[in-house]
């Protein structure tokens, strides 16, 4: 089998997203969450959902799943520079903003985790082995609680660009991934922070499974000069909307990369 070039998949991308545009110039609603079996997104194909979810007994689920309390997370854990004997490598940056429910209220006390590639763009994860530096002095994992306003904060390293294997030299833009708990295990939200103005955008068919833009729009940053730090860190403000017209896309169970 001939292997999938960029421009085979680019050229799906853009089908599929003519055909967006087509229904909803036809009337269709706009789509807020991604195309679940997104073909570009190859592994998309077998696993997206073919039955209607099933609701199930969060009483029952609360008895075997995690739970955390408020006074077991420490201040220290959204410092991801700090885990380790020296500093990362990397561009120092902050990353904060706050996580609003669909009306803009601050939802407060949220487990905000994140976890992300290290400056090279490489996890500490057995099935990431290509060939670029691990960091020892980076893990890439933080969690914070939000505070009263639903803010959040974490400094860490901005993330690399990494390779995957979707189709041939097929690249993931720069993210942080992000979830928000909730209140219950069976709440918990999965989803992914960009960095502006990457230009992996157009070809990333993770990315570009939300084919309306306006909903990936959401899902970039923006540089906060404010929260830049002299001779220290790079600024980046970013909400989190749980619901509404303007609600942060989160991925389906199961999702990688
Ligand atoms: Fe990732």
């Amino acid at each position: 089998m001939t292997p999938l070039t960029q421009a085979d998949i680019s050229a799906e991308i853009a089908e599929r997203h003519a055909y967006y545009g087509s229904r909803v110039a036809a009337g269709a609603a706009r789509l807020d969450s991604p195309l679940l079996d997104f073909a570009p997104y190859r592994s998309s194909i077998l696993r997206h959902p073919t039955k209607n979810p099933r609701l199930v007994d969060p009483e029952t689920i609360e008895l075997v799943s995690p739970a955390f309390g408020q006074r077991d997370v420490a201040a220290v854990e959204s410092d991801l520079t700090v885990q380790h004997s020296g500093e990362p490598l990397g561009e120092r940056m902050t990353v904060s903003g706050r996580v609003l429910d669909g009306e803009g209220r601050p939802v407060r006390r949220q487990l905000v985790e994140i976890w992300q590639a290290n400056s090279s763009g490489r996890y500490i994860h057995q099935r990431d082995q290509h060939p670029a530096p691990l960091d020892p002095n980076f893990t890439g994992a933080g969690r914070c609680i939000t505070d009263d306003d639903g803010g959040y904060s974490f400094t860490t390293v901005k993330p690399g660009a990494y390779p995957w294997k979707n189709h041939v030299n097929a690249w993931r833009p720069a993210h942080i991934h992000f979830s928000v708990f909730g209140t219950a295990f069976t709440q918990r939200l999965v989803t992914q922070m960009y960095f502006p103005n990457d230009p992996l955008f157009p070809l990333d068919p993770i990315y570009q499974s939300i084919p309306d833009q306006a909903a990936r729009d959401r899902l970039v940053s923006r540089y906060d000069h404010e929260s830049s730090v002299s001779e220290w860190s790079l600024g980046y403000r970013w909400d989190i909307v749980l619901t509404g017209a303007r609600a942060t896309w989160f991925e389906p169970e199961g999702s990688e990369a």
